[in-house]
């Protein structure tokens, strides 16, 4: 493993934040937690700017990947999760606020504007989820073998209602085994293609030490036996579709529950909804000792997202698979250095 990796970015402490401080010393701390969102690949594929008491959420498109996602739907996913964590900190410092979605036609890179309001009321529900920005880290270890129970299921789904979207809940043997299906298919597909190999593997390449992912799930994990410097060759090279469609099917089989999270429409609002539905969901899950990981592939795959939609009989679109269950703690992947996304 590489020792050198920016986790630092998790030592953030809430004992630091400053009452006395400006406003927009403020929205900088808040930041700090913002930035621990996750993202496709580790992209962060977000940049935040200051002015005073308003805070400017920008898509950075350079951090884009054509192949797996080339509309950017799930880059501006990730930029959602992060604003529902900023949203989450200020709420903790007692900082309300109005948001803008969308607030400029002439510039799509700009997602929202959120200016504080002073001595406006914090909402004590998203307080209650701060504890739960640090706890939460993608788990793709399998999972402990028993049922999430009902009144959490019940909280994860209220956590997409609350941001506009729908989560649907699949626990049933025979109903994972056809999921199950979808995304072996799906990661063959994947897998078949060279560019997705390649861009795939420069996100998981030992030089990305600000970004990008550790290993890529336990069937590749093997991998890293043979020294860390081969594995983003080897995914680069080899057609492993096969060997990972198996691994995630295992996975699934363990888990006690998968969920779908859809929107209405399939467009950047959408998007952008369906990443506070995402992370507010994770944050829930943490809170309640569970952990999740993503099996988004019959979702990136055009051909495959119908057909998930029909399986689960939703009425919107897809837009993310995970899975939920019980695991134990995996390590926090790098984070940017906050100058390099917030200016
Ligand atoms: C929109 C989106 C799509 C993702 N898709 C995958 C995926 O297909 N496979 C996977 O292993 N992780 C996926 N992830 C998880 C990211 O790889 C993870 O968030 C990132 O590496 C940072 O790690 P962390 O979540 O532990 O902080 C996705 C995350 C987001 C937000």
């Amino acid at each position: 493993m590489n020792t050198l990796v920016q986790t630092t970015a998790w030592s953030v402490d809430e004992q630091q934040f400053d009452p006395h401080a400006s406003i927009e010393e403020k929205l900088r701390f808040a930041l700090r937690y913002a930035v621990l969102a996750p993202s496709n690949h580790n992209t962060q594929p977000w940049h935040f700017l200051v002015d005073g008491e308003c805070v400017t959420l920008c898509a950075d498109r350079m951090r884009a990947l054509p192949v797996v996602d080339p509309f950017d739907r799930e880059l501006i996913i990730s930029c959602g999760a992060a604003l529902f964590n900023l949203r989450v900190a200020l709420s903790r410092f007692g900082l309300a606020y109005a948001i803008t979605p969308f607030p400029s036609t002439a510039d799509v890179d700009v997602l929202a504007q959120l200016r504080v309001i002073r001595d406006g009321r914090c909402d004590v529900n998203l307080v209650a989820l701060f504890g739960a920005i640090l706890r939460r880290v993608t788990t793709r270890e399998t999972f402990v073998d028993e049922p999430v129970q009902p009144e959490s299921r019940r909280q994860l789904v209220e956590a997409g209602t609350l941001e506009g979207c729908d989560i649907v809940c699949v626990e049933d043997v025979a109903s994972r085994e056809q999921l199950a299906a979808l995304i072996g298919e799906a990661d063959q597909a994947q897998f078949r293609d060279p560019r997705f190999r390649r861009e795939l593997a420069s996100w998981i390449h030992p030089r990305r030490l600000q970004g990008g992912m550790p290993a890529l799930s336990p069937g590749a994990r093997a991998l890293l036996d043979f020294g860390v410097p081969l594995v983003s060759s080897i995914i680069r090279t080899f057609d492993l579709g096969g060997g990972m469609a198996a691994a995630h099917h295992t996975l699934v089989r363990g888990s006690p529950l998968l969920l779908c999270i859809a929107a209405g429409t399939d467009d950047a609002p959408a998007w952008f909804a369906a990443g506070q539905a995402l992370e507010r969901a994770l944050l829930t899950a943490a809170s309640e000792g569970l952990t999740a990981s993503y099996l988004n592939q019959p979702i990136e795959v055009a051909a495959l997202r119908e057909r998930l939609r029909a399986a689960l009989n939703l009425d919107g679109a897809p837009q993310l698979l995970i899975r939920v269950g019980r695991g134990a703690q995996a390590a926090h992947s790098p984070r940017r250095p906050l100058d390099q996304v917030v200016s």
